[in-house]
């Protein structure tokens, strides 16, 4: 029988690389189930540490400390895509690892993903892979400006970014690693959807939403989705292909592009998705609790919608206008704070609103002022060359 296929039942370890907000809301959807849940992180009293029965506290790289987490649990899972691949590859041969390496090692390379994406006939960017500044300069060239280089591994909410508006910003970029040249593509809106998988090849689509990005990090979610209903089955039916292009189980969000041409796809997640966050209480099922089904071999629970809803991120500039209100937000607003220690840093993820709400834009607009938030889209991506291959520092999403 394929090892994957086991039931995890209540009662049993869950233990859970990665100690950031996904973590958490995991191991509270988890503990919530009857599991036991512990998780590995290198800080300590880490979000996801504070709601579970242990945190080991050690480095991603640290073949012992994961095996340390590996031996008190039933079931490894990640939830964080810059875990070290080859650790995984290592622990999947003594434990049960129902995500497995691969899915992993490809999704968190942009080169693999997008090599994937393009040999499976999925709508990808047209891009071309660049290690040198003379490929960059003959890649840019055949693109045509504007571009965006991503680095090819450890970028998230923008950072690993630049957009290069003519031939002039080359001089500014210093390529430190193989990377990722991309069009940069005029688009009428972002959306995105959260499949489920088991091993057994079950397969579930959280509703589509519809995102808003502003400086690179994910502002806000919008479901239903404002898209025809053709678009809207198309995301769908692309997510559900994707994850099964790539045998994915547990969680894989697909981010896309609305571009006049029709949807394509952005970049894949093997795990719970900030835009995944109005499923925790806007769906029957969140994505957290439906991650602890998949990987525990548990039947997937029903993504109905349950109403139309926003969901707002909290950053780290966001939560000195937000105290005050707290006594004050009408009954329907829902908070969820991370538990993030130390003082708020801004563009840092610290939590999110949901909103019960059937006019979208009205209750953006509302939220924006109460907690001081810039109005209006913002462009896309930041022009940062330096930051191209930058490490991420912990565990954001
Ligand atoms: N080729 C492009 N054309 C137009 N806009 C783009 C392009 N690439 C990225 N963007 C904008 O920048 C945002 C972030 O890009 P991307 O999703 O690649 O980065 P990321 O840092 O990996 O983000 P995440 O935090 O989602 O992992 C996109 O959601 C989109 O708004
Ligand atoms: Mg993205």
């Amino acid at each position: 029988m394929n090892k994957n296929l086991r039931t995890v039942l209540p009662g049993e370890t869950i233990g859970i690389l990665g100690g950031g907000q996904l973590g958490r809301m995991t191991a509270m959807a988890a503990k919530q189930m009857g599991y036991r849940v512990v998780c590995l992180d290198p800080q300590p009293n880490s979000p996801c540490g504070q709601v579970c029965d242990l945190q080991i506290v050690g480095s991603f790289d640290d073949y012992s400390a994961a095996r340390e987490l590996a031996l008190q649990s039933d079931v490894l899972v990640y939830e964080f895509e810059n875990i070290n691949a080859v650790v995984v590859a290592e622990l999947e041969q003594e434990f049960h690892v129902p995500q497995g390496s691969r899915l992993l090692e490809i999704t968190q390379n942009r080169i693999k993903e997008k090599a994937h994406l393009l040999q499976s006939g999925f709508p990808v960017v047209p891009y071309r892979v660049v290690g040198s500044s003379a490929e960059l300069a003959q890649a840019a060239a055949e693109l045509g400006y504007p571009v965006v280089l991503k680095s090819a591994t450890g970028g998230y909410d923008g950072k690993g970014q630049a957009v290069l508006k003519s031939l002039a910003d080359l001089a500014d970029v210093t390529l430190s690693g193989p990377a990722v040249l991309e069009k940069f593509l005029a688009l009428t809106g972002e959306v995105s959807v959260v499949v489920a998988r088991r091993a057994d090849g079950e397969t579930a689509a959280f509703p589509v939403g519809e995102n808003v990005h502003r400086g690179n990090i994910l502002h806000t979610t919008v479901v239903p989705a404002r898209l025809s209903a053709e678009l809207l089955e198309q995301a769908t039916q692309l997510g559900m292909r994707i994850a099964e292009s790539l045998g994915a189980v547990g969680l894989l969000a697909v981010e896309m592009f609305v571009t006049e041409g029709g949807i394509i796809v952005n970049e894949l997640a093997p795990r719970p998705h900030n835009s995944g966050h109005f499923t925790l209480g806007a769906c029957y099922t969140s994505q957290f609790e439906q991650f602890v089904r998949a990987v525990c071999g548990l039947p997937l629970g029903p993504t109905t919608l349950l109403y139309p809803a926003i969901m707002v991120n909290i950053l780290g500039e966001h939560i000195a206008p937000l105290m005050p209100r707290l006594a004050t937000l009408p009954p329907h607003v829902k908070v969820h704070l991370y538990g993030k220690s130390g003082a708020p840093v801004p563009r840092r993820k610290m939590g999110h609103l949901l909103v019960r709400s059937d006019v979208p834009d009205d209750t953006v607009a509302w939220v924006e002022d109460m907690l001081g938030m810039s109005k209006g889209r913002l462009a896309a991506v930041n022009c940062q060359p330096s930051t191209v291959n930058r490490q991420p520092e912990s565990t954001e999403h």
